[in-house]
């Protein structure tokens, strides 16, 4: 089976994903997917989906690499790049059924509220990556973090509250169990594209 990372010829133009999946089918995205368990997991789950695992550490994106060879998944891939320039550069535009957004780094200090990903800005770039009626998928243990995530898509009128699937929920990430087995709480939103 081949490598699942993607290997980026260019980053001035957007992919082709007729040319990283053997079938097209519907795609979801997920940022910042870490050690990939939740992506390998839900991937193996939904062969009718493809998926792309998008992760700036490079030893984190190669476990997607590992664990989704293990498992034999045709639909998924990894690219590691930074997310938003994943959205605004090489992701076609209007091509995501969901974008899911687990335990992003939460930059808890003041002055540093700035890198966070899920930002005034991001609900303009999930619009553009997404098709109608797509939904982004948000979970974090952050507590501020969570409210910003509310605040800037309560604030984006193209979205309305959604639910998250039983089915999505109860599959775990790496760091959603560490904060479980911790006692700490996980944080759910998910917000879809209006009609
Ligand atoms: C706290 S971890 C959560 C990982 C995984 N989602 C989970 O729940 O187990 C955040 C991950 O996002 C990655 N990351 C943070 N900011 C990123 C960005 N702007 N672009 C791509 N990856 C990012 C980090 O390298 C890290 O692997």
């Amino acid at each position: 089976m081949d490598n699942l990372l993607v290997e980026l010829r260019t980053i001035l133009e957007p992919l082709k994903l007729a040319d990283l999946f053997p079938r097209a089918r519907p795609l979801e995205v997920e940022l910042g997917c870490g050690d990939a368990s939740f992506l390998v997991e839900y991937a193996r789950r939904n062969p009718e989906i493809n998926f792309i695992g998008v992760e700036r550490l490079l030893g984190r994106i190669q476990k997607l690499d590992k664990k989704g060879r293990r498992t034999g998944l045709l639909n998924t891939r990894g690219v590691r790049i930074e997310s938003a320039y994943f959205l605004e550069y090489l992701l076609p535009p209007h091509s995501a059924a969901a974008l899911h957004i687990y335990f992003p780094d939460p930059w808890p200090k003041k002055k540093h509220r700035r890198h966070r990903l899920i930002n005034p800005q991001f609900p303009a770039l999930a619009r553009r990556a997404l098709q109608d009626q797509g939904t982004v998928y948000l979970r974090t243990d952050d507590t501020d973090y969570f409210g910003q995530m509310n605040e800037v898509f309560a604030a984006a009128t193209e979205f309305e509250k959604a639910e998250t699937p039983a089915t999505l929920a109860e599959i775990t990430t790496d760091f959603e169990r560490e904060f479980n087995a911790q006692g700490i709480p996980t944080l759910r939103a998910a917000y879809r594209l209006r009609k």
